[in-house]
C-alpha cells in the first residue's frame, strides 16, 4: 500500500512546524521535521571541527549522521545518543543550518534519509522542499506563508514569554535575511510547488489554518 504523504513547506516562523505536528497527531501519521536534520548536520559538523563552508566534509557528516527522533510525537531529538532537542532550536543553530543547507552535496546526502520517514499509515513532512524535491508525488502539498512582520512578532512574543531579551526590528531583519538565503540559493530554493495550496496565515488562528489544511486533504 502506498504511504500517504502530506508536504508542508514555507519560511521560518510561518507556523508550519506547529501545524505539521498538530496534523500528524490528528491523523495518527509520522512526522518528518526536515529542518531538524539540517540543524543536526550543522551541529555534528561543528562538533567535529568541520567548517560549515566545507561542503564535502559537511556532506560526509550528513551521511554518517547518527540522529534519532523519539517520544510519542517524535519530537525528542538525539544526536549520537545525546538529547539535543533544545540545543538545535537556538537562532545560531538555525543560521548554521541554513548555511549547510545551501550545499547541494549536503542536500543529496540527506535525501534518502528523509524519504525513509515515509512509513505507513502516512507522513506529514515539514520543510522547505518537501513538495518540490523530496516528495514531489505527494497528493496534497501546502505552502504556509506569513508576512515577515507577523512572523517576527510571533518570534518576539515567544522569546519574551521565555523571559529572554528581544529586539523586534532585529528579529524581522534576521527573518528577511534567512528568507533571502533560503529563496535565492541555486539548489532547492524555498518556493511553493506548482501544485501546492498557498495559505497565508498572517491573519489566521492555528485552528483556522488546521481546518483549511484538513479541508484540502478532504478530511
Ligand atoms: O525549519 P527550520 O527553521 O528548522 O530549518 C532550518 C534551516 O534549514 C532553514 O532555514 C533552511 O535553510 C534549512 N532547511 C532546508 N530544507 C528543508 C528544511 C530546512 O533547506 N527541507
Amino acid at each position: 500500500m502506498a504511504v500517504q504523504v502530506l508536504a508542508i513547506d514555507g519560511p521560518s516562523g510561518s507556523g508550519k512546524g506547529t501545524i505539521a505536528r498538530l496534523l500528524a497527531k490528528r491523523l495518527g501519521w509520522h512526522m518528518l521535521d526536515s529542518g531538524a536534520l539540517y540543524r543536526l548536520t550543522a551541529l555534528a559538523a561543528q562538533r567535529r571541527g568541520i567548517g560549515l563552508d566545507d561542503a564535502d566534509a559537511v556532506a560526509k557528516a550528513a551521511l554518517a549522521l547518527d540522529a534519532r527522533f523519539e517520544g510519542e510525537d517524535e519530537a525528542r531529538v538525539l544526536l549520537e545518543g545525546e538529547d539535543v532537542t533544545l540545543a538545535i532550536r537556538s537562532e545560531a543553530a538555525g543560521a548554521a543550518a541554513s548555511i549547510v543547507a545551501a550545499h547541494p552535496a549536503v542536500r543529496d546526502a540527506l535525501l534518502e534519509r528523509q524519504r525513509r520517514f515515509a512509513q505507513p499509515p502516512g507522513l506529514v513532512a515539514d520543510g522547505r522542499d518537501m513538495g518540490t524535491v523530496v516528495f514531489p508525488d505527494a497528493p496534497v502539498k501546502i505552502y504556509l506563508d506569513a508576512s515577515a512582520e507577523v512572523r517576527g512578532e510571533r518570534r518576539y512574543k515567544q522569546l519574551k514569554e521565555k523571559g529572554l531579551d528581544a529586539n523586534l526590528d532585529q528579529i524581522i531583519e534576521d527573518i528577511r535575511q534567512r528568507d533571502q538565503r533560503d529563496m535565492q540559493r541555486p539548489v532547492a530554493p524555498l518556493k511553493p510547488a506548482d501544485d501546492a495550496y498557498v495559505i497565508d496565515s498572517s491573519g489566521l488562528t492555528v485552528e483556522q489554518v488546521l481546518a483549511e489544511c484538513l479541508a484540502r486533504m478532504g478530511k
